[in-house]
C-alpha cells in the first residue's frame, strides 16, 4: 500500500480496541472511514503487564486487509522478532528505548528487513534519550499513557517532548515523523497537532465511536 504524504497528519487506529471476533471487518470499517494506517500493539506480558496478539494475527490480517501496518512492539527483546514481524507484513516497526535490546542493532535489523524504524519512549523517559538515534529513524513515538492498556487518560505534560523533537528535527534537517499514542481523541489530538505531532494513534476514540468517520476527521483536524 502507498505511503501517506509527509505533510498530512496520519490517523492510525489502534486495533487493540477492535472487535477481535470480527477483526478484519472492523479494520476495513475504520479504513473506509478514513484511517491512514492500522496501529498494531504487540505486548509480551514482560515489558508491559498485559498480553495482546502477535505474529500469526498480523500475518492473517495482512492477507485480508490492505493497509500500512504500524507495529508497536511492547516486548522485551524486539531485535529478536523484528525480521518475523517484517515477514508477517509490518511496514513500520517501532520499539521501546527502555526494552532490553541494543537500540542501534535493532534499528539496523528493522532496516535490513525493509521496514521503517521507530523508537518509542515511555512517559518517564526524557526525550533527549532518543536524540543520538534520530539520524537513523523514520519515526519517534511519544507515549502519552503508560504502555500496556487502551482507554487511559492523556498525559498533556508529554507535549514538551514533541516541541523539543520538532525543534531538533528542524535544526538537523531531518524528516522523521512524530507520533503520539495514548488517550488521543478529538480534543487531545488538537493539543498534539499544535505541539507538532504528525501521526496520531487512537484506539478507543475510533473503535468506540458511534460515528467513526467523524471521530477520525476530528482527530485529523
Ligand atoms: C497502549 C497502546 C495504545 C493504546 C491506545 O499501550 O500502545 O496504542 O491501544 O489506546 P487509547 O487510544 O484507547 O488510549
Ligand atoms: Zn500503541
Amino acid at each position: 500500500m502507498q505511503e501517506t504524504q509527509i505533510n498530512k497528519t496520519v490517523v492510525a487506529p489502534s486495533i487493540l480496541s477492535a472487535n477481535f471476533s470480527a477483526l478484519a471487518a472492523d479494520c476495513s470499517r475504520v479504513l473506509q472511514a478514513g484511517a491512514d494506517w492500522l496501529h498494531f500493539d504487540v505486548m509480551d506480558g514482560i515489558f508491559v503487564p498485559n498480553i495482546s496478539f502477535g505474529l500469526p494475527v498480523l500475518k492473517s490480517l495482512k492477507k485480508t486487509v490492505d493497509a500500512v501496518y504500524d507495529v508497536h512492539l511492547m516486548i522485551q527483546y524486539p531485535h529478536l522478532y523484528a525480521a518475523q514481524f517484517a515477514a508477517a507484513g509490518a511496514d513500520y516497526i517501532t520499539f521501546h528505548l527502555e526494552a532490553a535490546s541494543p537500540v542501534g542493532q535493532t534499528v539496523d535489523v528493522i532496516h535490513e528487513v525493509g521496514c521503517k524504524a521507530g523508537l518509542v519512549i515511555k512517559p518517564a523517559t526524557p526525550v533527549q534519550a532518543v536524540f543520538p538515534y534520530l539520524d537513523e529513524l523514520e519515526m519517534v513515538l511519544i507515549m502519552t499513557v503508560e504502555p500496556g492498556f487502551g482507554g487511559q487518560s492523556f498525559m498533556e505534560d508529554q507535549m514538551q517532548k514533541i516541541s523539543a523533537l520538532q525543534q531538533e528535527r528542524t535544526r538537523r534537517g531531518l524528516s522523521f515523523r512524530i507520533e503520539v499514542d495514548g488517550g488521543v481523541n478529538g480534543d487531545t489530538a488538537a493539543v498534539c497537532r499544535n505541539a507538532g505531532a504528525d501521526a496520531l494513534v487512537a484506539g478507543s476514540a475510533v473503535f468506540g465511536a458511534k460515528d467513526v468517520t467523524a471521530a477520525i476527521a476530528a482527530i485529523r483536524g
